[in-house]
């Protein structure tokens, strides 16, 4: 069975996205076949993984509204095991396309289940606000992995995204899960870092990855050289802690 994950947070800037870039290479590491969805229209992820948004002739926002076949935009770069649906800048408008077509909120869920069957997970990356393209991302899933980053306010909205995911579960038919909340950019030296940890496990409890993700410099250099940090920083401690976090998501099935 193919286990479908958004990555979501409508906080910007939590760590969604290198967790979204990152993850794909230690799940495929364990021999599962991933597909990632770059379903924000800043494109970081594409980006990130060495494909320029703005070279592509089509891509997601093309899938969605019915224009190409899913498959024809997924691609696999030279040096990745894994595969990604890549997005253009065009996404932003898919928005207000979106508004008056049949099923608006399920568009993004069409398109991952025509593929989804080559795949042992499909990862999504979400972008940072809960509108339209936030539902048809958490609609598509099975599951919802939540970044949390380790400072002050950082669970504020994270009631919000979990009352959505309900909303949807109870009106749309779905049954979406909460894998559960990642803490990311951790420094295990700052008090802010631990008591964050601290109420985010009191709060929710079972909710909460074991694996945190540390603050390191490798994650924030990768994305500007479009690899992925195992191999720009083999030995950075971040490789350690995704690996850690493959192993977690796929026990806990
Ligand atoms: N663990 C980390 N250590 C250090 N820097 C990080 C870490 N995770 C992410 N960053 C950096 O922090 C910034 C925000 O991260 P990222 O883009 O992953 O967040 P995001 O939640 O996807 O943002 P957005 O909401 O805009 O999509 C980026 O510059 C990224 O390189
Ligand atoms: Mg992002």
């Amino acid at each position: 069975m193919t286990r479908v994950i958004a990555i979501a947070n409508q906080k910007g800037g939590v760590g969604k996205t290198a967790i979204a870039v990152n993850l794909p290479v230690f799940l495929t590491a364990f021999g599962k076949r991933v597909l990632l969805v770059d379903f924000d229209p800043q494109a970081n992820a594409t980006f990130s993984l060495g494909i320029k948004p703005r070279e592509l002739s089509v891509s997601l926002y093309e899938a969605l509204l019915g224009q190409v076949m899913p498959k024809d935009i997924i691609k696999n770069t030279p040096f990745l095991a894994f595969d990604i649906m890549p997005t253009s800048y065009n996404l932003a408008g898919a928005n207000i396309e979106l508004v008056n077509m049949k099923d608006r909120e399920f568009k993004l869920k069409e398109v991952i289940d025509v593929v989804k069957d080559e795949y042992d997970f499909v990862l999504i990356d979400c972008p940072p606000s809960l509108g339209l393209l936030t539902l048809n991302a958490l609609i598509a899933a099975d599951e919802v992995m939540i970044p949390v980053q380790s400072e002050y306010l950082a669970m504020e909205g994270l009631d919000q995204l979990l009352y959505n995911v309900k909303l949807i579960n109870e009106n749309l038919g779905r049954d979406i899960k909460i894998l559960g909340a990642i803490l990311t950019m951790y420094n295990k030296k700052n008090i802010v870092s631990q008591k964050i940890a601290k109420d985010l496990r009191r709060n929710f409890p079972g909710y909460v990855f074991e694996t945190v993700i540390p603050r390191v410099v490798s994650l924030s250099e990768a994305p500007s050289t479009g690899k992925t940090i195992l191999r720009h920083s083999p030995n950075s401690k971040g490789v350690h802690a995704f690996r850690e976090l493959a192993r977690e998501i796929i026990s806990k099935q």
